[in-house]
């Protein structure tokens, strides 16, 4: 196993690139099987869930080739339409198959995904969809087995705009005869993707953005012509956002879009960093004076997204003031909260509430990741902190950062990932110098 290890109080200067956005790629490369032939997605960012998402459709009978971010995908066939529980329990949003499956072959086996760290996270939302549409699921042995003999469009009412459950009933709806409505349906940009990249199919999906979805249910779709695009990833650009307002600095991102996240930024001005937008890039920089304390109160989009929470609970540990948080999506999103507070943050949690006061600086500690997003947070964390921070379990973060360390060296940390089993401080250290100087040598 490998853990980060970062000597913290570096000022972050210069440009990151961003990669493509992974909660579009997943359930984009998932949808290829609603169309037979070969696939061509671009941008598509190098990471541990995309490999697993690959390997998934290479199970069900479509091979797929990787260069750089492109992508190819031959859904020509499928052999196996089952999605086990030794892939599903590493990757939840491989329930993402159901949709496609149901609607290009009639049945599926799909592991029912099980609660993870930040919450319960059942799936009815998706199977109640699903069963409008002329589905019919059994549960069995931890499986959800589903079948249809031919989905009919219908009227569908989401009790919650569910991200990943607004992309499976979409993804069915496209090839159901008739057509579908979806009310209260997810409105975060990377659905808006989804349905952009089925209607570079043939599918006929309207409201893309809204709360209601309308989609024309088509016979047959077929692959685009042209290679799709993936948005960029507004999560990673509000990450190393929040990394440089930590830390201090003048941090350029690039290939991004600042339409996707107007409710980060401005809640990072707020904090009284300053913000300048392109329309692919946003430079953030710091005066030198404290972070101000900040409420934020997280929502489904266009309101402040959930995924940057655990991000923003560092900057409020560094903040002038006390700062409020309340997550109202996931029962259990405050894991970070304990590790930040090992780091010397004074955090005091009511329900869904953290109250954070905070101080004048964190020092550097071991602490565990126990999401892909609270790893990013610690990393921030110790990227602003006092002297020597190991973040420790980072396969979390391989999930979700694409070459993290490299792009944390292209603008000045001091960081470098190393062998859990190295402890000696001194040995650490090294490491870090040794990772840093080849870093800035190349
Ligand atoms: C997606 O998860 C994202 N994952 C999450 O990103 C993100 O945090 C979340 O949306 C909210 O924005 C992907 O897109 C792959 P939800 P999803 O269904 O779809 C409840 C990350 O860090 N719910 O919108 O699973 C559920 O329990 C990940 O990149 C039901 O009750 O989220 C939760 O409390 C973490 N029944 C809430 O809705 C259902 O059938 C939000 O869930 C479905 C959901």
């Amino acid at each position: 196993m490998e853990k980060i290890v970062i000597e913290g109080g570096h000022r972050l200067n210069g440009s990151v690139r961003i990669s493509g956005a992974k909660n579009a790629a997943l359930p984009i490369l998932i949808a290829t099987l609603v169309a037979p032939g070969e696939h061509r997605i671009t941008n598509v960012p190098e990471l541990a869930d995309i490999s697993s998402t690959l390997s998934l459709l290479g199970r069900i009978g479509c091979p797929s080739l990787v260069s750089g971010p492109t992508v190819r995908i031959d859904t020509s066939r499928i052999a196996f339409s089952e999605a086990p529980y030794d892939v599903v329990r590493k990757m939840r949003a491989s329930v993402l198959v159901l949709g496609p499956l149901l609607a290009r072959h009639g049945e599926c086996k799909v592991s029912l995904p099980g609660g993870c760290a930040i919450g319960v996270r059942p799936i009815d939302q998706h199977l109640k969809g699903l069963e409008a549409l002329g589905c019919e699921f059994t549960l069995e042995g931890g499986y959800v087995y589903g079948r249809t003999d031919g989905l009919k469009g219908a009227e569908i009412q989401l009790d919650f705009p569910t991200v990943t459950g607004t992309e499976n009933i979409l993804s069915a709806a496209v090839l159901a005869e008739g057509t579908t409505v979806i009310h209260n349906a997810a409105r975060e940009p990377e659905v808006v993707d989804l349905c952009n990249f089925l209607n570079s199919l043939g599918a006929k999906i309207s409201g893309a953005g809204t709360s209601k979805l309308v989609i024309e249910g088509v016979s047959r779709l077929s692959p685009a012509t042209r290679p799709y695009p993936i948005l960029p990833d507004r999560i990673e650009t509000g990450t190393y956002l929040c990394a440089a307002a930590a830390c201090g600095g003048d941090l350029t991102v690039t290939n991004t879009d600042p339409e996707l996240m107007s409710s980060v930024l401005l809640k990072l001005k707020e904090t009284g960093c300053t913000i300048e937008t392109g329309v692919d890039w946003i430079r953030i920089y710091r005066n030198g004076a404290r972070l101000k304390a900040f409420k934020v109160r997280t929502e489904p989009h266009p309101g402040f997204p959930t995924d940057m929470q655990a991000q923003l609970s560092t900057l409020a540990s560094l903040a002038e003031g006390t700062s409020s948080i309340t997550e109202t999506i996931f029962e259990n999103r405050f894991m970070h909260m304990a590790e930040l507070t090992r780091m010397g943050a004074d955090v005091e949690i009511s329900g869904n509430t953290a109250t954070i006061r905070g101080v004048e600086s964190l020092t550097g500690a071991a602490v565990m990741a126990s999401d892909l997003r609270a790893s990013a947070a610690l990393v921030i964390a110790g990227l602003a902190g006092e002297g020597l921070t190991e973040v420790l379990r980072i396969y979390h973060l391989d999930r979700g950062y694409e070459k993290l360390v490299s792009k944390l060296h292209g603008v000045g940390a001091h960081i470098a990932r190393v062998s859990d089993d190295i402890i000696d401080r001194a040995e650490l250290q090294e490491a870090v110098n040794a990772s840093t100087a080849r870093a800035q040598a190349s």
